[in-house]
């Protein structure tokens, strides 16, 4: 008699699977029975009331991505030619491109070489006349020195932009991620812990951007003011674009918002198993496991080793694949890039390039089984380094 294996035990454990919870059907449902499920709908009004009152902030503006939200970032801030961001080199794509767009230049600043966060000593000697900005990106949802950062910031009059695509409702002593900054950006992306496929939020903490926010958002026009029986027509106001999000995906991003403690709750479990039972391999490979400060609440979003050379992660990746388990490895330096050499944005990102050359991600996803999680721990503790 033939045996067959457990398909759980065979089948590949991808790197990412989307978040569902279950209550997105009913909200989807409704949200097509309301016939009214274009940009700031009734169910985007919803997730923004939730995001306002949880986090903390005057003003959140849900947007069709996290890109977007710094796109519209790069707007508030009238950046233009000559006009210099600081932000890291090791970031996603969006947020370099937010600024270029405008012809501004991003100014690219080393990292901390544990949280791989902005290290504040390296912000100061590149700000000049023409720094507008500083964009500070919590890697992982975990930002040991946003609260220096901030103190920075204000210090020499300029604009905090936190970046907070991959921590949602995390905290760093005791204070909400997207608080400490004027601006602050969420992703809702399917490969975030609480998702509606493509999606994204700008949290607006200065109170004086919020009217231009809500224009800037709609076309660059008072369709905001228009809806809300303010003016009697609606007109071009200001540069700007189409940055709502329809309301299908607001409704499917209700569920998962109301649900964030259970998602954190499911992530941490999963977390902190990889932290337990990779510790000891971990300490005797040479690798390195994430960092968490004090005082972070963090979100669960990202699980990484880092690697001791470059070749080991080529060939660890490789083993797992070869095993049916996906890791990933994260940002390919922005200095480095293409665009960057045309651009002449040149910087001294040392400790980027050596991250970005040994991190890898296990495959972390909220509905992840045991059984999968198993499979990955079991390739893990099998590949030979
Ligand atoms: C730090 C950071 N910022 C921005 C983004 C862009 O998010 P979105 O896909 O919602 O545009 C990402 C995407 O993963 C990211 O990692």
């Amino acid at each position: 008699m033939a045996i067959h294996p457990d398909p759980a035990l065979i089948a590949p454990v991808p790197f990412n699977r989307a978040t569902v919870v279950g209550s997105e059907r009913r909200y989807l449902l409704e949200a097509l029975a309301n016939e009214d499920f274009g940009g700031t709908g009734p169910f985007a009004r919803r997730c923004e009331a939730l995001l306002e009152k949880h986090i903390g902030v005057p003003r959140a503006l849900l947007t069709t991505s996290c890109t977007h939200a710094l796109e519209m970032c790069a707007l508030l801030l009238d950046l233009g030619p000559g006009d210099e961001v600081i932000m890291p080199s090791f970031t996603y794509v969006g947020c370099a491109n937010a600024i270029a767009l405008r012809q501004a230049r991003p100014v690219f600043a080393d990292i901390r070489a544990d949280s791989f966060t902005l290290d504040p000593a390296g912000i100061e000697p590149l700000i000049t006349a023409r720094t507008k900005a500083i964009m500070l990106v919590h890697y992982a949802g975990i930002s040991p020195d946003v609260e220096a950062i901030a103190a920075l910031a204000k210090r020499r009059g300029l604009v905090l932009i936190e970046d907070n695509a991959h921590g949602a409702f995390a905290r760093q002593g005791g204070r909400q991620l997207g608080t400490f900054g004027g601006l602050a950006t969420l992703s809702f992306h399917a490969t975030k812990n609480i998702t509606c496929g493509e999606g994204g939020a700008l949290l607006v903490n200065d109170p004086a951007l919020i009217g231009r926010a809500e224009i800037i958002r709609d076309g660059g026009t008072d369709r905001s003011r228009f809806r809300r029986g303010e003016v009697g027509f609606y007109a071009w106001q200001e540069l700007g674009s189409s940055y709502t999000i329809g309301d299908l995906l607001a409704a499917a991003l209700l569920a998962q918002l109301e649900s964030r403690d259970e998602i954190t709750a499911r992530r941490r479990t999963l977390w902190e198993r990889y932290a337990q039972d990779l510790q000891h391999w971990a300490a005797a490979a040479g690798v390195a496991l994430p960092y968490v400060p004090a005082g972070a609440d963090q979100p669960y979003h990202v699980f990484y080793l880092v690697m001791p050379t470059r070749e080991a992660r080529t060939e660890f990746i490789a083993q797992l694949h070869d095993d049916g388990v996906h890791c990933a490895s994260h940002y390919v330096p922005l200095h480095q890039s293409a665009p960057a050499r045309r651009l002449m944005l040149r910087s001294q990102c040392e400790l980027t390039e050596d991250v970005a050359a040994r991190i890898v991600r296990l495959p972390l996803y909220t509905n992840m089984t045991e059984a999968e999680q198993s499979r990955v721990i079991e390739s893990v503790l099998a590949a030979r380094l």
